[in-house]
């Protein structure tokens, strides 16, 4: 039987995740817009990665559907650098509790380029910029996302896929 990373990505760090994970597994690899519900079947193993935009992640609700009954492993690949209390956030926006018992959920950070967004994204971030930049105690993480908009952030790192790799080998 056959193993696959399957991913969904806007910005590539997702992608750059999915084609590591892959390279070291020797698993194959493909766009989760290019893979079809019956070829479930053919696949002993799965990895399906997505990014993270305004706290949902990418296409997830589809592939929880499509694998309400085969366990696979997730990847969830946002712009916070392993911050647990936003690692459990996305988890908790995203899955329900059996959802997560059932699938095995990693956390791989990406990262932000404000100048790589456009269309209606950019339109919604520039109305949150113009508010918080107006607001006059400013949080910490509030100050770190208002720098995020000029100095672009990058944590992807090959490190990170450690523990998904090690899991998906013991399988
Ligand atoms: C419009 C937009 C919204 C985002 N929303 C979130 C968010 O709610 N939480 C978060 O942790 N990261 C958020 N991010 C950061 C992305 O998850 C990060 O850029 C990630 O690397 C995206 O994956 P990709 O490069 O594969 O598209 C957002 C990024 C963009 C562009």
């Amino acid at each position: 039987m056959k193993n696959i990373v399957l991913y969904k990505s806007k910005y590539g760090n997702t992608y750059q995740y999915a084609s590591w994970i892959a390279e070291e597994l020797n698993w194959e690899i493909r766009d989760f817009s290019k893979f079809k519900k019956n070829e479930i079947k053919n696949y002993q193993n799965i990895i399906f990665g997505s990014g993270v935009y305004m706290g949902k992640m990418n296409k997830l609700k589809k592939a929880l559907n499509w694998f309400k009954d085969k366990p696979i492993i997730i990847y969830a690949c946002a712009g916070n650098n392993n911050v647990e209390k936003d690692i459990e956030h996305i988890k908790n926006t995203n899955f329900t509790e059996q959802q997560i018992a059932f699938h095995k959920f990693f956390y791989l950070p990406g990262g932000v380029d404000f100048t790589k967004i456009k269309g209606i994204f950019k339109m919604m971030l520039n109305v949150f910029r113009k508010i918080m930049e107006k607001k006059k105690d400013k949080t910490a993480d509030e100050k770190a996302i208002l720098e995020g908009f000029t100095n672009p952030t990058n944590f992807v790192d090959k490190k990170h896929i450690e523990s998904i790799v090690a899991y998906a080998k013991q399988l």
